[in-house]
């Protein structure tokens, strides 16, 4: 076999990623809230040689020889994970959040079987029991909504739609919920109908285990995360739980709806397990949620209205009903002057999925590149003037420019970090 530097074997791909590399440093400012910017440790570990290897089963017990290294390193994930999220037992296998849960649900639950889970336009996930998704193809899924006074879920509301439906399990955690979750509120429910309980910590993981958010531990059954959004680490899901599932959990996961691990990115995890238990990392989560207080201000500051009213966590829900842009409009005239967000169906939104009234906009990836407050509140009311005057093209040059001297002053990664 014959080795090349990729520039040279396929210069095509090549020239995509160092393109890519720019315009993630560059080209705008990234304030989805779902993305984040990985350290060097974990692009190195998830572009490793343990790509070469099928690992299939569970370490020290697998259907392929050879796996020594592996297994130290499913290990040391499994080890790190549960002791930052104090859960007995943890699979790192899953290969996105979407397949945890579906693990999860499989571990305890037969199709047909009824889950109360959030309104998808309340915060939810497609996961969460939509219709075009597995969940809501396979699963009887009912729902509970936001309180319409305070915009958070309560428990008169979560406790009448579980007396209502009498689930097997209830979903918490979610996509696009500014709040945050009460575990205890949720555990009470569960008790009172004879439920499982599970949560969906995908966005909140970095809070959680930096202690910035409270652990879903003990009161949930089961937990699902990502590994890539606010705790910064390679792509992939992961599912934790009590000691009395995890031979269920293990098994919905290999072999029930996966095949050979992916264990370059379980490497990849583990490094970003290690780095979330590090001082350093709750310095970072803290920030998070003071610049995610921040960037409400300064859209408060211009005007706009926030699902909630404001933030516990890293992210706001712009409620745009009243604005004279739709969600749609808004991303794409902040996407014009460099500055990423998504639209985001509000709650009661009366606007279609792919128009919707809201953006939705988070703080992890900027706090990653060593924003702060200041610059924060700045963006906020930079987003503001924007969303106030979509049309204004002199306002988006000038915005622009802006965003140039912030990427300027924050730079992400040194040439050699992201060498290819
Ligand atoms: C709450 C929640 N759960 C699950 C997922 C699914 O994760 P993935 O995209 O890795 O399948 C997401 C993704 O955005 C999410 O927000």
């Amino acid at each position: 076999m014959k080795h090349r530097d990729l520039s040279e074997a396929d210069p095509e791909v090549h020239k995509a990623l160092k393109n890519e590399i720019e315009r993630q440093e560059s080209e705008s400012l990234e304030m989805i809230a779902s993305e984040n910017f990985v350290p060097k440790q974990v692009l190195q570990a998830q572009g490793s040689v343990l790509t070469n290897k099928y690992a299939e089963g569970y370490p020290g017990n697998r259907y392929y020889a050879g796996c020594e290294h592996h297994d130290r390193v499913e290990n040391l994930a499994r080890e790190r994970a549960c002791e930052i999220f104090d859960a007995d037992h943890a699979n790192v296998q899953p290969h996105s959040g979407s397949q945890a849960n579906f693990a999860a649900y499989f571990s305890q639950l037969e199709a047909g079987d009824k889950i109360l889970g959030p309104v998808l336009s309340h915060g939810g996930h497609l996961t969460h029991g939509h219709g075009v998704n597995f969940s809501g193809d396979l699963f009887n899924f009912e729902t509970y909504g936001i309180n319409d006074e305070t915009e958070r879920f309560e428990k008169e509301d979560v406790m009448e739609a579980a007396k209502e439906h009498n689930p097997d399990l209830i979903v918490c955690g979610y996509s696009a919920y500014p709040r945050e979750i009460d575990f205890e509120m949720f555990r009470d429910v569960a008790d009172e109908v004879g439920s499982l309980l599970m949560c969906d910590i995908a966005h909140i993981s970095g809070l959680v285990a930096a202690g910035e958010h409270p652990n879903p531990f003990p009161q949930c059954d089961i937990v699902t995360t990502t590994t890539h959004k606010s705790i910064r680490g390679a792509r992939g899901g992961m599912i934790l739980c009590k000691e009395e599932f995890a031979d269920d959990v293990d098994s919905a996961v290999f072999p029930y709806s996966q095949g050979g691990p992916l264990m370059h990115q379980i490497a990849g995890k583990a490094v970003c397990l290690k780095e979330a238990q590090k001082s350093e990392f709750k310095d970072y989560a803290e920030q998070i949620k003071k610049n995610t207080k921040a960037l409400a201000e300064g859209l408060r500051e211009e005007g706009l209205k926030m699902v909630s009213g404001g933030t516990d966590n890293h992210l706001v829900l712009v409620d745009l009903r009243d604005e004279e842009v739709s969600g749609k409009e808004a991303e794409e005239a902040l996407e014009e002057a460099d500055i990423v967000v998504n639209k985001n169906a509000v709650p009661y939104d009366p606007k279609p999925p792919m128009v919707t009234s809201g953006i939705r906009i988070g703080a992890p990836a900027l706090t990653t590149r060593g924003m702060e407050e200041e610059e924060l509140s700045e963006i906020g009311e930079m987003i503001g003037k924007i969303v106030k005057n979509p049309e204004d093209e002199g306002l988006k040059s000038e915005i622009q420019e802006r965003v140039s001297e912030l990427l300027d002053d924050f730079p992400l990664y040194e040439d050699s970090d992201v060498e290819i």
